[in-house]
């Protein structure tokens, strides 16, 4: 029994051999002479074209076959040259295997994605959604695949967690029973699911200097925009001795490397989302493996907003002042219309960013980083750490971060703790980047937003 993969891979060193398989029906035709099935088996992006007359073995229930059903195929491959697809497989026995119902929701036809995501169980098997998960799958690996290579260790930190590592009161409370306590149910204690692990990804730098995390992460932000979700993955590399400038160079160097992976692994479902979704992307996609990123201060980014303004550009928000929260619609201007590649933003204002960034001297900003991407806006947001015990306390103080729980992260800095730097990188949002999506929702086989749930 092969997986359709294989034979894609050999087909033409196979002609006129038989091959037997299993797979799903996606259309079935019947013509006057003969008639037509398209199958897939789920291991490869290119359906498989059957052709089968009324001679070969099981042709009366081949012909009920509806969409979706399983059959298995005997035949033998020809090459087609020419033709749409490079081979056709000519059956001579089709097994009906398990026929599935008339009112199969993903009948041949488009459907519109809020559809889709109320058959959020099936809806992995069309091609854009197919595509997107194995873009995904393959992504992931890259990752691992560039972290591994540069020497990092793969560190894994807790779900559970009592820390708020980005201070921001976004945790969802972990709770053990209905008639909770919620100030105090993890055994007694407060726990929550983690906003972030580089609290914990930090101190295990000080034990391995290059360490990475890549896992899921919560954020209980009541959100209705098409980038935030409740449950998404984030990839935290935190690198002891790293200073900003290390880290803008690390997260260039590793996102052009896990871009060509993909570029190089899943060139057929880029072609497909390029025809079908996004314009030019496998062109946006070499770029961003090709030309270099821009960096620019958020001082600098003000100062071209405020002339954008001025220039009549309609911002929801026009009020441009140093100490603004970026919103969306100012990042994609700046990296979107500006500069059209993507951009660092570096040295925000401290009081927009968490407390654990690095003071810098000027006594208002931090020495962070975000990147910026076309179409999404904030992809990446990463600093250099606070490594000075009594500026980092301060900084707790004031903004009342109870230091209380902390005490093993601040204590860090008092057992030889020079510079650290790393950040962390959106991994739906990245998906977004590389696949044209526009959504969130449908980028994550099961979303989890205020009002995803029903899987
Ligand atoms: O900018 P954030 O909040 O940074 C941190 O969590 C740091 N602790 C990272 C670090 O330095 N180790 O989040 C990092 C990235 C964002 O740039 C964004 O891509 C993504 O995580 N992100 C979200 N993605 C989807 N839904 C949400 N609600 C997200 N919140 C953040
Ligand atoms: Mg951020």
């Amino acid at each position: 029994m092969k997986d359709l993969t294989n034979i894609f891979k050999s087909y033409q060193n196979m002609e006129g051999a038989e091959v037997t398989f299993i797979a799903r029906v996606r259309s079935n035709r019947q013509g006057k002479v003969v008639s037509f099935m398209v199958l897939n088996d789920g291991t490869t992006f290119k359906d498989v074209q059957v052709v089968y007359k009324s001679d070969i073995i099981g042709f009366n229930d081949a012909q009920e076959a509806r969409v979706s059903s399983i059959v298995e195929v005997v035949g033998k491959i020809i090459n087609t040259p020419g033709k749409p697809q490079p081979f056709e497989i000519v059956a001579s026995k089709i097994i009906l295997l398990d026929q599935a119902i008339e009112e199969y929701p993903l009948q041949k036809k488009e459907h519109s994605p809020e559809f889709l995501r109320e058959i959020a169980h099936l809806r992995a098997r069309t091609k854009t959604l197919s595509a997107v998960f194995k873009i995904r799958s393959t992504l992931a690996f890259a990752i691992h695949k560039f972290f591994n290579e540069q020497g990092f260790v793969y560190v894994n930190t807790p779900i559970i967690t009592s820390n708020d590592a980005e201070g921001a009161g976004e945790e969802f409370v972990v709770t053990t029973l209905e008639d909770t306590n919620y100030e105090e149910d993890f055994f007694g204690k407060k726990a929550n699911l983690t906003v972030s692990g580089q609290l914990h990804a930090e101190a295990l730098a000080q034990a391995f200097k290059k360490v990475y995390t890549f896992g899921p992460t919560f954020r209980a932000e009541e959100s209705y925009t098409s980038k935030h979700a409740a449950e998404f993955w984030m990839i935290e590399p935190e690198v002891a001795f790293n200073s900003l400038t290390d880290n803008i160079l690390l997260i260039e160097k590793m996102l052009k490397s896990i871009v060509g992976y993909v570029l190089e692994k899943c060139f057929d479902e880029l072609q497909f989302l390029d025809n079908n979704l996004e314009k030019g992307l496998i062109e946006k996609i070499q770029g961003i493996t090709s030309s270099n990123f821009k960096t620019l201060t958020y001082s600098e980014a003000i100062e071209i907003l405020k002339k954008a303004v001025e220039q009549g550009v309609a911002f929801e928000q026009k009020n441009i002042h140093f100490g603004l929260d970026l919103g969306t619609e100012h990042e994609r201007y700046i990296c979107e219309v500006v500069n059209k590649c993507p951009t660092f933003v570096t040295n925000y204002p401290k009081d927009i960013k968490a407390f654990y960034m690095k003071q810098n001297d000027d006594n208002k900003t931090v020495a962070a980083v975000d990147l910026l991407v076309p179409g999404i806006g904030e992809l990446i947001g990463g600093s250099e750490r606070e490594s000075d015990y009594d500026k980092l306390v301060k900084r707790c103080e004031e903004i009342k971060i109870p230091v209380d729980k902390l005490e093993w992260y601040l204590n860090l800095r008092q057992y030889g703790y020079y510079k650290s730097a790393g950040f962390g990188l959106g991994f739906e949002r990245l998906v977004m980047y590389i696949t044209g999506i526009t959504n969130i929702r449908d980028v994550i086989s099961y979303p989890r937003t205020p009002k995803n749930l029903l899987f």
